[in-house]
């Protein structure tokens, strides 16, 4: 299988199965946005859940926030966005189209032509306006990361907790970008999630704590099941980073489109407090209540892409297997990660018996388990569609229940199928997933 034919397998699996849908796609859709179907947003709640989890409640030094989408302005004056949050774009005297110029390679990709006009700065923040007034006064962003919202509440969250260094903030939220070149399925969209952390800490600590959220971060994708030969740690030269960055290191997963960055670990110094102490006037210094000192704390930021996790998950579940001369499609996810973690099928949709316990066996287990009831077709066909969700376990009630009362299951991964009894069923799925 070629990459592309990959990569247009799983954009198929995801729209037939409800992962992931084209955004207005009744208008013909809008470029670089994207819909989560049921199983996708059953999918993407559990990435971010999982992030949460290990980062906030498993820690002792992390605490969450949720600031909003919409900020002042001034705040992205501060953090430079406004100035230089920009892509350079060239158009195609010829063909009229518009390319990043870091991304031509002498010919217009469209038409072949070789002038382009001079390089202007292009700024990738979305504008709105607030109030009843449309002017320059009314203008506001919508925020090209979450990561602002976090550096403008560090002494509200200082003063509410009485935290000392080294801690850190974490916060799940939209960003917006106007991407010129949105593009390779959820990879590069104008609208979406990002997971990120500030992580504040003493100047003489910041790269001790810089490799271990390295460590951190990346074992995290490994831990919920991504192949180990498809995920790398990139460290970038010097000539990418910022002025004020002592590193930067990428995970990076390895697409069928190619290699390409999952999150970004960066050691930030003291810049973004420094920037808006400057900006607001306030005081943003840290005070260490026991030697009294004064100073800016240095900040490690682990900043990662919801969606491109969530694509990397689903692009690494995917699997073929030839089952009795049949292509069988699997997404192999980590149970945790699983949409749906059992599918209850009754063999007989029609035995009042059966549906009675299947039903029952639903509502008692749907309790702390994901689940469904499916009896709208042939039990092939349904172990198929839970395949293709990656449901990790199908119980299957027939005749036999009844008189015996157990139940089958059949292991996603391995199809094997096991007779359990009812009354052990709730700790026999517990115990697996
Ligand atoms: N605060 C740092 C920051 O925003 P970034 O590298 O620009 O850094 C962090 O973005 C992460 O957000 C990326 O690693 C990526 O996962 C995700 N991301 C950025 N732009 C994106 C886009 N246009 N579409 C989808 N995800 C994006």
């Amino acid at each position: 299988m070629t990459d592309a034919t990959l990569m247009d397998k799983i954009v198929a699996v995801c729209k037939r199965r409800g992962f992931i849908f084209q955004s207005s796609e009744i208008y013909g859709g809008l470029s670089g946005a994207w819909d989560y179907g049921p199983m996708g947003a059953e999918l993407k709640r559990n990435v971010k859940a999982a992030w949460w989890q290990s980062v906030v409640h498993f820690r002792d030094d992390v605490m969450g926030l949720d600031s909003s989408i919409l900020m002042h302005p001034t705040t992205w004056k501060a953090s430079g966005h406004t100035d230089n949050f920009t892509d350079v774009l060239v158009d195609c005297r010829k063909c009229k189209r518009r390319f990043r110029q870091d991304h031509l390679k002498g010919k217009c990709p469209n038409c072949g032509g070789t002038e382009f006009t001079e390089p202007r700065a292009f700024n990738l923040m979305l504008k709105t306006s607030v109030g009843a007034m449309e002017d320059s006064s009314s203008v506001v962003y919508l925020r090209p990361e979450t990561a602002q919202g976090i550096f403008v509440n560090f002494t509200n969250v200082i003063d509410a907790t009485h935290r000392k260094l080294p801690f850190g903030i974490a916060q799940i939220g939209k960003s917006f970008r106007n991407e010129i070149t949105p593009g390779n399925f959820t990879f590069r969209t104008r609208e979406f999630e990002q997971m990120e952390i500030e992580y504040f800490c003493r100047p003489e600590d910041a790269a001790t704590k810089y490799e271990e959220w390295i460590k951190a971060r990346y074992q995290w994708y490994l831990d919920l099941g991504i192949r180990k030969e498809n995920l790398k740690l990139r460290v970038h030269d010097k000539d990418e980073l910022a002025h004020y960055a002592a590193g930067c290191t990428d995970v990076e997963y390895e697409f069928p489109f190619g290699l390409s960055e999952l999150e970004g670990i960066a050691n930030r110094g003291d810049y973004d407090l420094k920037q808006h102490a400057q900006f607001s006037g306030k005081d943003l210094m840290y005070h260490d209540p026991v030697t009294n000192e004064k100073f800016y704390p240095h900040v490690i930021e682990p900043s990662g892409g919801c969606d491109r996790g969530t694509l990397a998950f689903l692009v690494d579940a995917y699997h073929e297997e030839m089952v009795n001369d049949q292509t069988r499609v699997v997404m192999k996810f980590h149970p945790k990660l699983a949409p749906i973690k059992v599918a209850i099928l009754p063999l007989l949709k029609k035995n009042e018996g059966i549906v009675a316990l299947a039903k029952k066996l639903k509502s008692e287990l749907q309790k702390d388990i994901v689940c469904v009831y499916d009896d709208s077709a042939a039990i092939g066909k349904l172990y198929r569609r839970q395949d293709e969700v990656g449901t990790v376990f199908c119980v299957t009630v027939d005749v036999q229940s009844l008189e015996d009362k157990q139940v089958t299951v059949r292991d996603r991964d391995t199809m094997k199928q096991e007779r359990v009894s009812v009354d052990q069923l709730h700790k026999y799925l517990k115990d697996r997933l």
